[in-house]
């Protein structure tokens, strides 16, 4: 923590020498909100400490959430034709979520640069996604439903609404970049898929990392951001799948990632995602090679940050799973012993989250798999967001208002989908994890 706390003054002088720094409302560079985050929630920067995430009063923060998807072709959180942000987090918040993984497209960022620095308005990325008529349509109801916003709110400032009232509640963000394009996520033919691939573009991606987590500066319920979600095989693309797809060169890319969003906002932990939909780690929790090559993991590598700010995210949809033990041997194989400093094959200690799972909220939320990691997770104390926040989507796999039977909330996202999960699965999730 006093590592960190002295490396701000330097990260700060940096960005603004590099004139990087986003607008700050305070006058003084070193007056940025890091520190003023110190003493108040969210009691930052967060820092690793082992196996845990740790406040500035070395209490330990256990992310209990929601995903919250952002990345689909509009660009912006979902769910702002049917509710206000202000509705969305208070119901969020009144079953004892503490964290929100917001996903964000890099598209977004791309167009921001391609349109000289501006961001495009609310009402052109809904038509850009949804048509003309519909689109006119939607941006209305989000108007209607959202009256802080107007004709002329860019995207971005959506996002900066939903930080503030994340802020407003205590809800940490965890920035989640979902996809290269703005999209639904993921197979592996999609060309978002790995570094390099048809639509992932390596330099924008970095680009766009730097970007957000720079803006983010001045969200104070920003605490995490994670590079990647679910890197997979480029099967549309068997030349880069043969010569790229392995461990050597996630290592190569993921540093990259990791320098952009550290260099750009020293104060968040870096959040390291594994390969086949993040779903192991080995080589970085074993400590062996990052094959085809040789080489190995090593904090070292990056550079002023890697003792105290990395985390790990695995998913998992073994939604079949007949057999509790069976999945969290697989789970604790695949990374939780990350957890495990006292198992001799346990090479580097890490806070694992569980970034994603998720079930059919009215049928599946008794089955092995949902209380299995429910109990699991509440075993491990590790930090968990359910796929999803959600209870439609503006758009999916190109049909409109898309019914999301996963999604917490109903259709409208007034209320819950399925009452008895919220109570008797969710809430005790919640407590067992955050507060035992
Ligand atoms: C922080 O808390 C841990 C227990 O969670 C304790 O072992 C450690 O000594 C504390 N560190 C400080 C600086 O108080
Ligand atoms: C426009 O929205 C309506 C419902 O309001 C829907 O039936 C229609 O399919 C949408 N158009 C497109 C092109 O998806």
């Amino acid at each position: 923590m006093f590592i960190s706390l002295l490396r701000y003054p330097l990260g700060c002088l940096l960005a603004v020498s590099l004139g990087v720094l986003a607008p700050l409302s305070q006058a003084s560079p070193l007056g940025t909100h890091e520190y003023r985050q110190a003493d108040a929630w969210p009691f930052g920067p967060l820092v690793t400490s082992g196996r845990d995430i740790k406040d500035t009063r070395n209490q330990t923060v256990v992310y209990a959430g929601a995903n919250w998807p952002g990345h689909g072709e509009v660009m912006i959180p979902d769910g702002l034709t049917y509710q206000s942000i202000e509705t969305v987090v208070t119901k969020m918040k009144s079953v004892g979520v503490n964290a929100v993984r917001l996903t964000y497209a890099i598209q977004m960022i791309d167009e921001i640069y391609d349109n000289g620095g501006d961001d495009i308005t609310v009402r052109a990325a809904f038509i850009q996604a949804l048509g003309e008529a519909n689109g006119t349509a939607r941006f209305a109801e989000f108007l209607q439903k959202n009256p802080i916003f107007d004709e002329s709110t860019t995207r971005l400032q959506v996002y900066d609404a939903v930080a503030e009232e994340c802020a407003k509640q205590e809800i940490y963000i965890n920035l989640d970049n979902h996809m290269s394009q703005g999209a639904w996520c993921c197979n592996t033919r999609d060309g978002n898929s790995w570094f390099g691939d048809t639509y992932f573009n390596v330099d924008s991606w970095t680009r766009g990392l730097a970007y957000m987590a720079d803006h983010g500066r001045s969200w104070r319920a920003l605490t995490s951001m994670s590079l990647r979600n679910e890197l997979r095989r480029p099967d549309n693309n068997p030349q880069l799948n043969e010569e790229s797809y392995h461990w050597q060169d996630w290592y190569k890319y993921v540093r990259q990632g990791a320098d952009a969003v550290n260099g750009a906002n020293p104060g968040v932990l870096v959040v390291l995602s594994g390969l086949d939909f993040d779903t192991w780690l080995n080589p970085v929790v074993e400590g062996t090679a990052l094959e085809p090559g040789s080489g190995l993991f090593d904090r070292a590598d990056f550079a002023g940050y890697g003792a105290d700010k990395l985390v790990l995210e695995l998913h998992n949809y073994a939604n079949n799973a007949a057999n509790c033990d069976g999945l969290k041997r697989d789970l604790y194989a695949k990374g939780y012993r990350a957890l495990h400093p006292e198992d001799p094959k346990t090479a580097e200690v890490f806070p694992v989250l569980l970034t994603e799972f998720g079930f059919a909220q009215a049928t599946a939320w008794d089955s092995v798999y949902a209380t299995c990691l429910a109990e699991m997770l509440a075993e491990e104390r590790a930090g968990w967001f359910i796929w999803v926040l959600a209870g439609s989507y503006y758009i999916r796999s190109g049909i409109q208002d898309y019914e999301e039977t996963w999604g917490l909330l109903n259709h409208d996202w007034s209320d819950w989908r399925s009452p008895d999960y919220i109570e008797q699965g969710f809430m005790p999730l919640v407590r067992d994890t955050v507060s035992p």
